[in-house]
């Protein structure tokens, strides 16, 4: 697959290295293109190291391509990373979602659009994210990946006393979900259907009150019992 990043950051770091590791055609973007350029060598370097297990050596380099390894990741600028994804994850902060969306947002009319994002300072319901990516790109967006710390999507793969993590998806497009649905599974991590892109937002104000325990050093994995004491 081919995956357009729009940001150059750290979700953009953990995420993208994993699927370059994973055989997909990674571009990542960002404001200033030696830094973004700097940062896809290092994520290139990381993906072909990981993937290569000792007794293969190291033939299975970043130009192997798809069917054998991982593959060179590239960056460009937002528009040119639009534009090389079939998917295309935002992974921008909050403050630059707009003028970020606003060069490259015409790119992403129909395409799958991940959005990682979770709102910057104190969390406001009347500024949901989701719809706002929506409608600020008319791409199929699919909300994931915004619940866990970047670090959780650096481990190879992202597994906690022997469960695979979950991850929720809330999105109203089938292939758009799909597509997603198979990244997920590319982490080694379980997609779980969360709703529509209107329970976007639940997953928005999850983030803001998880952060809140896990700042408070409480231990949040705890909050919930196990599905047979759900009710159901
Ligand atoms: N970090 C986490 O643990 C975590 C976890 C879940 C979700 N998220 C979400 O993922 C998204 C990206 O987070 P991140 O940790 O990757 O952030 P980051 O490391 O700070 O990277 C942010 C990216 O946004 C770009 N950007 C564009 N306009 C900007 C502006 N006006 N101000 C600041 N940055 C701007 C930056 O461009 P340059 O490359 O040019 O600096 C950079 O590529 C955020 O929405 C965040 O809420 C983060």
């Amino acid at each position: 697959m081919r995956i357009g990043i729009l940001g150059a950051g750290g979700m953009a770091d953990a995420l993208g290295t994993q699927w370059a590791r994973a055989g997909h055609e990674v571009m990542i973007s960002g404001r200033d293109a030696a830094a973004s350029a700097a940062r896809a060598a290092a994520m290139t370097a990381e993906a072909a190291r990981t993937a290569c297990p000792p007794e293969r050596g190291p033939e299975r380099g970043p130009e192997s391509g798809p069917e054998s390894g991982p593959v060179a990741v590239r960056a460009g600028g937002w528009a040119e990373a639009a534009a090389f994804g079939e998917v295309v994850m935002v992974a921008v902060r909050q403050a630059g979602l707009t003028d970020v969306l606003g060069s490259a947002g015409a790119a992403l009319r129909g395409k799958p659009v991940i959005d990682v994002a979770n709102a910057e300072g104190p969390y406001d319901p009347a500024r949901p994210i989701a719809p706002l990516i929506r409608d600020l790109t008319g791409g199929h967006v699919v909300k994931a990946f915004n619940l866990c710390h970047v670090d959780v999507w650096r481990l190879t793969p992202p597994v906690f006393d022997g469960r695979p993590l979950a991850v929720p998806l809330c999105g109203d497009d089938p292939q758009a979900l799909a597509a997603v649905r198979t990244l997920v599974a590319d982490l080694g991590c379980t997609p779980v259907d969360g709703g529509g892109l209107d329970r976007a937002t639940l997953l928005e104000a999850t983030a803001a009150f998880m952060i809140g325990l896990w700042f408070g050093g409480a231990d949040a994995q705890a909050v919930l019992p196990p599905v047979a004491y759900s009710g159901l």
